[in-house]
């Protein structure tokens, strides 16, 4: 037996995986464990839980694959600070301190976060190959170009390359500065989100807008050549030097200062946002259209963070030059794990590899589960109401039924998934046809209110028939947008039409009922999916049947389970305590339905006052 742990910290999102003799046996993000979004510290809780679900010990790993290599990302900080002499001086300042003391003496820190003592050899492997790795190796395909698109890794920010068998080969790069991602990411700066995780605000207010800064951007900002490649124009940044990403002269271009967080969306960042998400698919078409070019391949897989713009994702699918995608669902650093461990086993062991028809990511559901047993004794030590449902066709049904009643459902089973999206194991489940919900589950359970609709999780065999993508086409990982088909479009009246033009309060032009499916449906009738099947996630699958069965839908609102703020809920109590602390009508943990009295509403803790999403 080998045993590989990979390992990605210290800059967001740190996470650990484990593999063994080539399976993907458990992976999870540390934030879900230590209850701090993002949280960057040192995986100690995830590695521990990896070895928990292996039934190993810390003396038994062969290998240890750190996602990054420390010593690159120094030099580039010292070489862009001597580039930005003096004007960096505060950032990198502010940027040393943290790399001395703990990353460069990384090799320390990695055997002192074990929970035991290890001979496995370490090693650090290059960022971007980490990212490539966790697209390639879990694909379905045996050969595909590969594309990763990142803020920053070292010094390369994209890189195309190719996969066949058990080796990838990455071909060709850009440096940073000039990164695709760096670049949403400023846009996501000057618009008043917080960069890092508010670039999916940003993509999510572009509906909104029109493309009309689009020639500026290409004419000023970026360089664009026609295979895809670009320079951007460094004067107009400020990410080199400073600590915040634009600079003056961007502020001049686009007619003002950033926005302040939390002050008023204006009709000006709508349109920043839609020209930034235009750029940005252009670039990408033209990229993929190069890697096409050169590769000849059919295949393509994707990762790095900006592969989580399934806006674009869904473009690249429709009008691309590929047949056929696969995206690392974790594809930011987290996602960097499973590829460090992968690129040990099937690239410097050089074991076969046989993809499988699906993909080998196990529908991402890699991270704990519980057993009934510790669920039951959970609601009883709390005195919980709960009635407990041993028949899954009985307890399925009662669910659907409550569903179809307009109940708000938290839907707590089996593993928790690895990656940013609740996919159906730790999620919050409503009904898409009611025009409240989208309200509902903000104000109520998220307490935000919000401009994006929903996702919904739709059947694999009916998604075709409600948006549009063609019959069987997958989206398991909630990764592409596809239009609402016309059929289940609504009319508009004068009066809303004249509302969604110009209402400056985007909740009113978003509550808007577009379709029949308004929970769900965004300004310009998109959704962003996931088709759900047996294989990848069997009782949620059956859960949809049963609300199909139930309603003729077969589409459900899923969203994550948790609050705002906060990362996805690991444990039965956090579930719990969750549902507690909101207006939640239902919890389903595994065979247990808690319901909350109506008097039980009186007493409720009024958590937190509702605010604005950014
Ligand atoms: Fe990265």
């Amino acid at each position: 037996m080998t045993a590989i742990l990979g390992i990605s910290a210290f800059y967001h999102d740190s996470a650990a995986a484990l593999v063994v003799d080539g399976e993907i046996v458990a992976a999870a993000q540390e934030e879900r464990f230590s209850r701090k979004k993002f949280d960057a510290a040192f995986p100690t809780s995830a590695v521990a839980y990896c070895l928990r679900e292996a039934g190993l010990r810390a003396d038994l790993l062969d290998y240890i694959a750190f996602y990054d290599k420390p010593l690159t990302k120094f030099e580039r900080l010292l070489e862009t600070y001597l580039a930005f002499a003096p004007q960096g001086f505060r950032s990198f300042c502010k940027a040393m301190p943290i790399w001395l003391k703990e990353k460069l003496h990384l090799r320390r820190a990695i055997r002192e976060g074990l929970p035991g003592p290890s001979k496995a050899k370490l090693l650090f492997l290059d960022h971007h190959e980490s990212h490539a790795a966790s697209a390639f190796f879990p694909s379905p395909f045996e050969e595909a170009a590969i594309l990763t698109l990142d803020g920053v890794g070292e010094w390369s920010t994209t890189t195309l390359g190719t996969g066949r068998d058990n080796r990838i080969a990455l071909t060709h790069h850009l440096r940073f500065p000039h990164s695709l991602g760096l670049l949403y990411s400023a846009f996501t700066y000057y618009c008043g989100f917080k960069v890092n995780s508010g670039e999916y605000k940003l993509m999510g207010l572009a509906p909104y807008g029109q493309p009309v800064y689009r020639d500026a951007i290409l004419q000023h900002l970026i360089d664009l050549k026609a295979d895809g490649s670009f320079w951007l124009n460094m004067e107009y940044f400020n990410y080199c030097q400073g600590l915040t990403m634009t600079g003056d002269k961007f502020h001049k271009l686009f007619g003002g200062p950033p926005r302040r967080p939390e002050s008023n969306l204006l009709q000006r960042h709508m349109d920043l946002a839609a020209s930034i998400q235009n750029v940005t698919e252009e670039i990408l078409l033209r990229i993929c259209g190069d890697l096409q070019w050169r590769t000849g391949m059919k295949n393509l897989v994707l990762a790095g963070g900006v592969a989580l713009n399934c806006v674009a994702n869904g473009l690249l699918l429709r009008n691309g030059p590929f047949e056929n995608l696969w995206i690392q669902p974790a594809a930011g650093d987290a996602g960097g794990a499973i590829g460090a461990a992968l690129f040990v086993w099937f690239q410097l062991l050089e074991h076969e590899r046989r993809p499988k028809p699906h993909d080998s990511q196990r529908g991402s559901l890699l991270g704990p589960r519980f057993t009934a047993n510790e669920v039951r004794a959970l609601l009883e030590q709390a005195r919980t109401d709960f009635e407990w449902i041993v028949d899954e066709t009985e307890l399925l049904d009662r669910v659907a039924q409550l569903l179809a009643e307009g109940k708000v459902v938290g839907w707590f089973q089996d593993r928790m998934e690895f990656g940013p999206r609740a996919l159906g194991t730790r999620s919050i489940l409503g009904d898409p046809r009611v025009p409240e919900m989208q309200a509902r589950m903000n104000l109520q359970i998220k307490f935000r209110e919000s401009f994006r609709p929903f996702a919904p999780a739709v059947l694999l065999e009916h998604a075709h028939e409600w948006f549009g993508l063609e019959p069987n086409q997958e989206s398991p990982y909630m990764l592409l947008v596809a239009p609402v088909r016309e059929q289940h479009r609504l009319a508009l009246s004068v009066e809303q039409r004249e509302l969604m033009r110009k209402d400056p309060d985007l909740r009113r032009r978003v509550n808007v009922p577009r379709s029949i499916i308004p929970a769900v449906t965004h300004v310009d009738y998109s959704a962003r999916l996931q088709t759900v099947d047996a294989e990848r996630n069997r009782r949620f699958y059956r859960l949809l049947q049963a609300f199909h069965r139930r309603t003729g839908c077969p589409v459900l609102v899923n969203t994550s389970f948790n609050v705002r703020g906060e990362p996805i809920v690991c444990t039965p109590q956090d579930a719990l305590r969750c549902f507690q602390a909101t207006h939640m009508d239902v919890l389903v943990m595994e065979n247990a339905i808690v319901t909350k009295k109506p008097a039980a509403y009186g007493d409720l803790p009024v958590v937190q006052r509702p605010v604005y999403e950014d």
